[in-house]
């Protein structure tokens, strides 16, 4: 039975895929380099280390198993850490990418799913934004994503790869069974960090900016629970023979930085040490996605729509997490 191939199954939102694929019937393989990866997130299914950057070890790959499509999360994602290195994200996330396509190639595997970003857009024109909102990154990380994006357009059109790009909002939450979740070290995402910090792990959380054109002062972000982003790559495998582009893919529901503290402090029942700070650089005040394309061509629809069920999982997972 041909298998679909996740690279970067061990990270945050791959392993959620992985495991949200196999309850669905896929036949799956991992391959990961570990750099950010976690081994213990894969579980029980078979997982390969290998490097996007190392030819040999793709041609290995895809001479050992029958791969049928490829769903694709390998990559550097700190935005920050892109702007002091962009030499690391262009080499992994570009080169990596190139060299992915390629093997694909030569083995004659022709459907992907990526995951892209909506860092792809840059500062927002209007919200929420939709799959034709001009797309120009304000940091490296943004690029590489958008690069990638443009592979795929022209590969299709010279070569026939069926590719679908899922632009990201913001990731969060964790499994249901809280047996995998986020774990990213260093973390700099707003929820885990909020959640630490009630657990008495970190001092305080920053809040960077109040004074934000937005109801409360500060940032408003469209939060998209994990396991919703896994749904919406199942369904995109299934729709690659009909449909090849890019599908934004958030709640549609803006929630501030105030209301994500407010809301932990809820599920968690306790108190959220804060500390008001400047804004952090590239933060655009609002960033939400108009996800009707993915509602109606992938006839999708995400479950959490609720930012305290969001959170509640992401708790779980902070209170028994293994890695
Ligand atoms: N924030 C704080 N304090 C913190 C961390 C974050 O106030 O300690 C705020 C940010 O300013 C922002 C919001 O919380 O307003 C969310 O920040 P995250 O760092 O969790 O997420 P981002 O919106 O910055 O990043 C996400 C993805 C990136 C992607 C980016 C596109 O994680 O991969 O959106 O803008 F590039």
């Amino acid at each position: 039975m041909a298998k679909i191939l996740i690279m970067g199954g061990a990270g945050y939102i791959g392993s959620h895929t992985l495991k949200h694929l196999k309850e669905h019937g896929y036949d799956v393989l991992v391959a990961d380099n570990l750099s950010t990866g976690h081994k213990e997130a894969v579980m029980d299914s078979l997982l390969i280390t290998a490097d996007l950057l190392d030819e040999n070890a793709l041609n290995e790959l895809f001479s050992t198993y029958q791969i049928e499509a490829v769903v694709h999360f390998a990559a550097f994602s700190l935005v920050g850490e892109s702007v002091s290195d962009p030499a690391k994200y262009y080499r992994n996330n570009v080169v990596g990418t190139f060299n992915l396509l390629e093997a694909m190639r030569r083995f004659g595997v022709n459907k992907i799913v990526f995951s892209s970003t909506c860092a792809t857009y840059g500062q927002p024109h209007y919200v929420p934004m939709d799959e034709k909102h001009p797309q120009t990154p304000i940091n490296p990380y943004g690029q590489t994503k958008l690069a990638i994006e443009n592979m795929f357009r022209d590969y299709h059109q010279a070569y026939g790869l069926k590719y679908i790009a899922l632009r990201y909002f913001n990731a969060a939450g964790a499994d249901e069974s809280a047996l995998i979740g986020e774990s990213h070290h260093p973390e700099t995402h707003l929820i885990p960090l909020v959640l630490q910090a009630v657990k008495g792990e970190r001092e305080n959380v920053k809040i960077f900016g109040s004074d934000y054109e937005t109801p409360d002062g500060t940032c408003l972000r469209d939060y998209i629970h994990v396991s919703d982003l896994a749904a919406a790559h199942r369904l995109a495998l299934e729709k690659l023979d009909k449909y090849q582009g890019y599908i934004n893919l958030g709640t549609g529901i803006p929630t501030s930085v105030l209301e994500i503290i407010k809301a932990a402090e809820k599920v968690c029942g306790k108190t959220c040490p804060i500390v008001k700070t400047e804004r952090r650089s590239g933060d655009p005040a609002k960033l939400y996605a108009d996800n009707t394309v993915a509602k109606n061509i992938l006839g999708w629809q995400p479950k959490y729509t609720d930012i305290e069920a969001i959170i509640r999982t992401a708790w779980n997972w902070e209170l028994n997490r293994r890695f």
